[in-house]
């Protein structure tokens, strides 16, 4: 049971700004950003005077652009989505011409002078990571970054598309804006339920002298999900899952669970001790990635009650694409807390249900004095984060069932954040906010961005260059749990998946 009445205050954003988003045609923008900044402007946590300019390829008007991301934004007062609206502006842009970069700049300019922002601006890209250096570039030679009080700038994630492309993009970023004014977003950091697993981990004393592989066996992170890839063909197909999610925010999430405690919550102390996590990452070699890894792609199948295309008859997707949607893999960490733990990693597109889980998997009781008096075995304990959906956290333990014989049950202690009266804030207000702030706590540093990257880039090599890469690719049926391949190999290493 949650005591109520402890209020969790936020803080609105008094600066004024304008917001300047590429990709604005795009999934994110629409489907995420934009509700995103509604919400916030409806909940009065936005300051008075601000604007957003919407640019991409695409062809808009301001009206017809207004009416497209309305269809987006769930809200019964229509005429607070109309103010909001009003707002909301959309810039034909070809990225690769500094000319349109300059006309661009004059209507931020004029825009700036109606809204009286003062020279606030910020720059979000939410277009696939290939795109991201031209951007970055064209708005700094077209001097959108000049003489203005602020300007800052949100990088989406996967950062970059390989360590040197990463690497190069962190270069050119350097060239216009200063390190805290670069904001490398995954909006997974800003889910609540992910920020818990720190205080879960270090405002609880009883936790941590057993987080370690004296006491754990190995941990399970599931990020599943049952839409496929939509109309982000354009993006994903040249993507796929290790650089969506793997590289991002699986990696993150491993993380949060293996860090050393750092010294004070601050950004920078926290990035050092992910930092060590990501540094400590076993190399997979190339030779040995096919033994520590399973990759698939779905094929039709059956959702919800619903017979759903095959990736490959996708709109946009190119029929004989060998882009994974699915990706499972045993990484270990390097250290003396995580030394010879394995970490299950699993993630993909179509699978039987949305749902992202970790699960630390305690090891079994040394020794049962309960041999020959029970029949069942002792299951060990198992510590859930459920970080979406039906958030929770439960722990898992052996009890005995009510009755003359002895026999045994596990049974889960559940605390669910339904029950907290507060809703929980989507990840995209949380993270919108703290940029507006300037506050740099749950964005990601550039050294964490290009280790992980090194860590990555050799798979990604491996599945992209080599030739043998199609036997590597399995079929798995939409509304399954991927590959069978995927389950096999963590049965050879006697376990299952948690999440089934
Ligand atoms: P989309 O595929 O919807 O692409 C965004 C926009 O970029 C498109 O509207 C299009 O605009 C332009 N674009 C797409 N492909 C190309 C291309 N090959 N060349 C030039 N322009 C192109 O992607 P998303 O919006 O889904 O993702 C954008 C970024 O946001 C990615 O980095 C993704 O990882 C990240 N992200 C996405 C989330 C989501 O839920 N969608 C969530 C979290 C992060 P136009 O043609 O009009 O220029
Ligand atoms: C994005 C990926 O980063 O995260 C998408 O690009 C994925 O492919 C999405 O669908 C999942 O986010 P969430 O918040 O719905 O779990």
């Amino acid at each position: 049971m949650v005591k109520q009445g402890i209020q969790c205050r936020i803080d609105p954003v008094c600066e004024p700004f304008g917001l300047i988003i590429y990709g604005a045609s795009g999934d994110l923008t629409k489907k995420k950003l934009l509700p995103a900044l509604f919400n916030l402007y409806k909940h009065n946590l936005l300051s008075e005077k601000f604007f957003i300019i919407g640019a991409a390829r695409s062809s808009f008007n301001d009206s017809d652009y207004r009416n497209f991301i309305g269809s987006y934004i769930a809200e019964e007062n229509r005429d607070i989505i109309k103010h909001f609206l009003k707002r909301l502006y959309y810039k034909s842009t070809d990225y690769n011409d500094i000319n349109s970069f300059k006309s661009l700049k004059r209507k931020i300019v004029s825009l700036e002078r109606s809204y009286r922002t003062g020279k606030r601006r910020i720059f979000y890209l939410a277009v696939p990571p290939l795109l991201c250096e031209t951007i970055v570039s064209s708005i700094g030679e077209a001097g959108l970054t000049l003489s203005t009080d602020w300007s800052k700038i949100v990088v989406e994630k996967p950062f970059g598309w390989d360590l040197n492309s990463a690497c190069s993009l962190n270069r050119t970023l350097h060239r216009f804006f200063h390190e805290e004014d670069i904001f490398r977003i995954d909006h997974y950091l800003g889910k609540e339920t992910v920020q818990d697993i720190l205080l879960f981990r270090f405002a609880n004393s009883i936790f941590e002298p057993i987080w370690n592989r004296n006491h754990i066996d190995h941990v399970q992170i599931t990020v599943s999900e049952s839409i496929g890839v939509g109309e982000r063909a354009g993006y994903y197909d040249r993507a796929g899952i290790i650089r969506d999610m793997f590289q991002n925010h699986i990696i993150q999430l491993l993380s949060l669970i293996a860090m050393e405690p750092p010294p004070t919550f601050t950004p920078s102390r926290i990035r050092e001790e992910k930092v060590k996590v990501f540094r400590s990452l076993r190399p997979i070699e190339k030779k040995h990635i096919p033994e520590h890894t399973v990759f698939g792609q779905y094929v039709s199948g059956e959702i919800d009650g619903k017979i759903v295309p095959a990736y490959r008859d996708e709109k946009g997707v190119s029929k004989s694409s060998n882009t994974p949607t699915f990706a499972m893999m045993k990484i270990y960490i390097d250290n003396w807390r995580w030394q010879g733990i394995p970490f299950y990693l699993r993630s993909g597109k179509r699978l039987k249900k949305r749902v992202t889980e970790v699960s630390v998997h305690f090891k079994t009781v040394p020794h049962s004095i309960f041999k020959g008096v029970v029949s069942n075995e002792i299951k060990p304990n198992v510590l859930v984060f459920r970080l979406q959906p039906d958030e929770s956290i439960n722990l898992t333990f052996q009890t005995k069932i009510p009755g003359t014989s002895m026999c045994f049950r596990d049974v889960t202690m559940n605390f669910s954040y339904r029950d907290y009266s507060e809703p929980i804030p989507e990840a995209y207000e949380r993270v919108l906010l703290d940029c507006l702030r300037g506050d740099q706590m749950i964005f990601v540093g550039q050294e964490g961005v290009e280790i992980a990257w090194e860590f990555f880039t050799p798979i990604i090599d491996f599945l992209e260059k080599g030739k043998k890469v199609v036997f590597h690719i399995h079929n798995y049926k939409a509304g399954t749990w991927g590959p069978w391949e995927s389950d096999e190999f963590i049965k050879k290493d006697g376990r299952q998946w948690w999440v089934k």
